[in-house]
């Protein structure tokens, strides 16, 4: 097989001293899916963000087709026909989707751009949508299409550039299991018309189904490239982690108390009026974890969403310690001890442009324990933050980072953790492992079983249904807009049970879940 592309002792300083690269090899063979794995902050992005131009490496050598490749931003990577779809989306939502595709495309339209065929540009459009699988909408505005259409979006807007070699930032983050299976099948179409594929992903599964070999990197090193079929999940992890991970969750049976939420009869609509929450009726009581499982888009966004009053309610009531959460502000919920990780961590978990230390106490920096008279309490901030960071095992240079220069999965322990320092008697987490590596979703997992058993109530949302099963005590089955069946979490039950449920196929009588 040809070589398309070696990087040699890739080395990547940052302005702020972190090493994020120490001495990276990667070789990709033309027409290959070729998987890159490591932990969070193991530096993944910044090698991709290398290799298109995106950021200059300090040392090192990449040789593309054969030879050097020098590059003085990602207009030059576009031009030797790379394409990369980042971790956190970059589309104008006021736009189209066709719009957007061919947005900032100067390299086809040149000096007559007034006078470009739009009609050709839809065709073309359409073209690559057809030949891909990549449905979507070119005439609906972006701010409207769900975000596995976004993705989409983004894949033919490097498509349209004419990328050969694309690289994908953890694509599978946010997508469902369903919308994995159909980007899978893009990404097979996408081979088969001789394109090559560099893959991030911390789901090692996803490895071993489309990759065909792997690079493992560690700490900004290379460890090994291995051929998927050769090699399995533990070893792979292994070699990320440095040590066996454990890939259940150990946890006693839970001992529920008494009633922390009780949800009656909850009615929400969307935007367009069109009703997204029915009659929605749960209980979660201390000492327990109730997931929700559902095919995302089936209301539990806006179930959180109603919870942590972000969304209103039509009808129906939330008692919190027999306190109606409904017609309450955001402040006002979280000032009453409910933790809440948002599924969307980038715009609505944390602040990107403050420290990581501000982050941490985002929410509790009222607190006599920060302030000081009217001031903050610098130093106890960053003691705080500090012991934070090391219990989470965030990776950064310093507390003094901005939000905003963390690695994704690092972002996320940082929303994770200011949650749970909180000691909230109610957690409400929203998909609390969503690109998180596999030694840190342990961790994470851990924290949540401890609160549970510290006697808090948590209500866990996650797309991964392995995830909510191996937590849960017991699971709520959501299908548009309706709990239909609340099920306890034991020996018996079975994902396939889960998925009639969830499919719409079954359904409980009422009675069980409503009190
Ligand atoms: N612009 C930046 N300025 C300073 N440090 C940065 C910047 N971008 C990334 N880093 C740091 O470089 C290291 C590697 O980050 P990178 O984003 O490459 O990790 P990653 O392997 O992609 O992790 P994840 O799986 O969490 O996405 C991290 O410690 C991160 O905090
Ligand atoms: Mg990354």
């Amino acid at each position: 097989m040809t070589i398309l592309l070696e990087m040699k002792e890739i080395h990547k300083v940052y302005p702020n001293g972190t090493a994020a690269n120490r001495g990276i090899d990667l070789t990709v063979r033309e027409g290959e899916i070729h998987a890159l794995v490591g932990e969070n902050g193991a530096g993944k992005s910044t090698l991709m963000k290398i290799l298109f131009g995106l950021e200059a490496p300090t040392s090192g050598t990449i040789a593309y087709r054969g030879s050097p490749l020098k590059l003085q931003g990602p207009r030059d990577a576009i031009r030797q026909g790379m394409g990369m779809v980042h971790q956190h989306f970059m589309l104008a939502p006021s736009l189209t989707v066709a719009e957007n595709i061919v947005l900032g495309d100067e390299l086809r339209r040149g000096p007559l751009s007034m006078f470009r065929d739009q009609l050709k540009e839809q065709d073309e459009i359409r073209k690559l949508i057809e030949t891909y699988g990549l449905k979507v909408d070119p005439l609906e505005k972006v701010e409207h299409i769900p975000v596995g259409q976004k993705q989409r979006v983004e894949i033919l807007k490097v498509l349209y550039r004419g990328a050969k070699l694309i690289i994908l930032d953890e694509p599978t983050a946010v997508l469902t299991p369903q919308e994995t299976d159909e980007l899978f099948h893009s990404i097979k179409a996408l081979i088969g018309q001789g394109h090559t594929i560099i893959f991030i992903t911390h789901k090692l599964r996803e490895v071993m189904e489309i990759s065909d070999r792997v690079t493992v990197l560690r700490a900004g090193k290379t460890i090994a490239t291995l051929e998927t079929k050769n090699t399995n999940q533990e070893e792979i992890s292994r070699l990320m982690v440095g040590r066996d991970v454990l890939f259940s969750v150990e946890k006693r049976p839970a001992e529920p108390k008494d009633t922390v939420l009780s949800v009656r009869r909850l009615n929400a609509v969307n935007e367009k009026g069109a009703p997204v929450l029915r009659d929605v009726s749960l209980e979660i009581r201390q000492g327990e974890i109730l997931g929700i499982a559902g095919v995302e888009g089936n209301g539990q966004t806006e179930l959180v969403e109603v919870l942590t009053g972000l969304h209103p309610a039509s009808s129906g009531e939330a008692l919190y310690f027999g306190e109606n959460l409904i017609g309450k502000s955001v402040a006002e919920i979280r000032a009453m001890k409910v933790g809440h990780v948002p599924e969307d961590r980038q715009t609505s978990g944390a602040c990107l442009t403050s420290s990581i230390a501000e982050n941490l106490i985002l929410d509790h920096y009222r607190n006599p324990e920060f302030t000081w008279g009217p001031f903050i309490h610098k130093k106890k901030m960053k003691e705080f933050a500090k012991v934070m960071m090391q219990l989470f095992d965030v990776r950064a240079a310093s507390e003094e980072a901005m939000a905003g220069s963390l690695s994704g999965g690092n972002l996320q322990k940082v929303v994770i953790a200011r949650e749970l320092s909180k000691n909230p008697k109610l957690l409400i987490a929203s998909q609390p492992t969503r690109g998180v590596d596999i030694g840190a979703i342990e961790f994470i997992h851990r924290e949540i079983v401890k609160r549970r058993d510290g006697g808090a109530a948590v209500l866990l949302v996650s797309a991964e249904l392995s995830e909510v099963m191996s937590l849960s005590d017991r699971i709520a089955v959501i299908y548009n807009g309706e709990i239909v069946a609340v099920l306890d979490n034991d020996e018996s039950l079975t994902e396939q049970e889960i998925g009639y449920y969830m499919l719409g196929v079954k359904k409980q009588q009422k009675e069980v879940a409503a009190p």
